[in-house]
């Protein structure tokens, strides 16, 4: 076969094989989803997005269901003192994504009417909102196409192509973006279960330490499982 046409093969069979094994194993009934015929909320999402940064998924969780319970929608948010939402966060650290999600709930709400961004370079236009935030966000609520690129996500791509570069490097980045941009679904309505997929196989399989390679629905496309060598990427 082809280098091309293998490449593309492999790229399909990680898609397929990542998708399907989220619908078996990934997280389910997360809260911020919506239950069995409504529609996803984008402010819970965005909610979610910020509170799982630098947070544990489980004490995450916790939190959200608290904020969520005071702060139902993001024009409660907006018309909050930020002492009332910073009491909210408080445990949870890294205030400035409070006081950042404040200042964007008031912006969502300016006007008197409530606009959400509809893509993931207007999600980023907003304080405290990075690329890879925005493009997790508009993946679960408009189904875009974009990769995400998270530390999670980095890992995974760095043992499957066994990248040597820095982190952080932009050299690095570049060569994470050509790959995740090619392991995208075809159908942008398979995005959410796509992303949330990827992110859960590098918490819960592709972990930094001891990664679980015999329960990993990719392996067969991991250059570095493939030559014994997960530890060093
Ligand atoms: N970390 C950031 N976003 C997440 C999500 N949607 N599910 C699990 N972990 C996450």
């Amino acid at each position: 076969m082809s280098k091309i046409l293998k490449n593309i093969h492999s790229d399909l069979a990680f898609t397929n094989n990542l998708i399907n094994w989220g619908k078996s194993f990934g997280r389910k009934n997360l809260p911020w989803n919506p239950s069995y015929g409504k529609k996803i909320d984008p402010y819970k999402v965005w909610l979610s997005e910020i509170m799982l940064q630098q947070t544990q998924f489980r004490t995450g969780v916790k939190y959200f269901e608290r904020f969520i319970k005071h702060f139902p929608n993001v024009k409660n948010l907006a018309e909050s003192e930020i002492e009332t939402v910073l009491s909210f966060w408080s445990g949870l650290g890294y205030y400035a994504r409070a006081k950042n999600m404040h200042k964007a709930a008031k912006i969502i709400c300016s006007g008197g009417k409530v606009n959400f961004p509809k893509s993931a370079s207007d999600w980023k236009k907003l304080p405290g909102i990075g690329f890879s935030t925005a493009a997790a966000i508009s993946a679960f609520t408009v189904n875009e196409k974009q990769p995400i690129m998270d530390a999670n996500v980095i890992r995974i791509v760095a043992r499957q192509h066994k990248l040597i570069e820095r982190i952080g490097s932009a050299k690095l980045q570049k060569k994470i973006f050509i790959i995740c941009s090619k392991h995208l679904p075809k159908s942008n309505s398979d995005m959410p279960i796509y992303t949330q997929s990827i992110m859960d196989l590098g918490a819960l399989i592709c972990r930094p330490k001891e990664p679980l390679c015999d329960l990993c629905p990719v392996s067969e496309c991991c250059l570095s499982f493939l030559e014994g060598k997960v530890g060093n990427y």
